[in-house]
């Protein structure tokens, strides 16, 4: 089925001028942006986004590396986009992703990761109403 699925295009992503190149991985891959804002974060913003994590041992050096520059959010839709961005995007620690993904291509760290994807349809619906209004929605 066609689904909607958030992106986040992380700090160390931006930091090193690669949203067009992982944009490009997204689009050869099928994947339409339908929506994409280049934004900082604040802190507030940033916990609240990662509040599943708060008992987590990483989860203030998260939110720390998530305020430390912009990141660009994005919804992508497509075939089965959930799943499909996921695997574009690989392993969460890029040591462990496979060849071709965009966090083996990318990634510094598990934490620098490059890019942020929503891991069911139910919390991207979540996270696009967080970032973003219907009407910025343009499929
Ligand atoms: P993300 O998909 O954005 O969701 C949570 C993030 O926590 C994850 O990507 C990683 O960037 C970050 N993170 C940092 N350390 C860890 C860790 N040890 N295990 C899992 N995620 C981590």
């Amino acid at each position: 089925a066609i689904e909607r699925t958030f992106s986040i295009i992380k700090p160390d992503a931006t930091r090193r001028n690669l949203t067009g190149a992982i944009n490009a991985v997204y689009e050869k891959a099928g994947l339409r942006i339908i929506a994409q804002k280049r934004i900082w974060m604040s802190r507030q913003h940033a916990k609240k986004f990662y509040e599943v994590h708060a008992a987590r041992p990483f989860y203030n050096d998260l939110v720390d590396f998530m305020v430390s520059g912009p990141v660009v959010v994005q919804v992508l839709e497509g075939e089965n986009a959930v799943q499909a961005h996921r695997d574009l995007m690989g392993a969460t620690n890029p040591a462990n992703a496979a060849e071709g993904t965009i966090r083996k291509m990318f990634a510094e760290s598990i934490e620098a990761n490059s890019v942020h994807g929503s891991d069911s349809l139910e919390n991207a619906a979540i996270e696009i109403a967080y970032f973003f209004a219907g009407c910025e929605l343009v499929g």
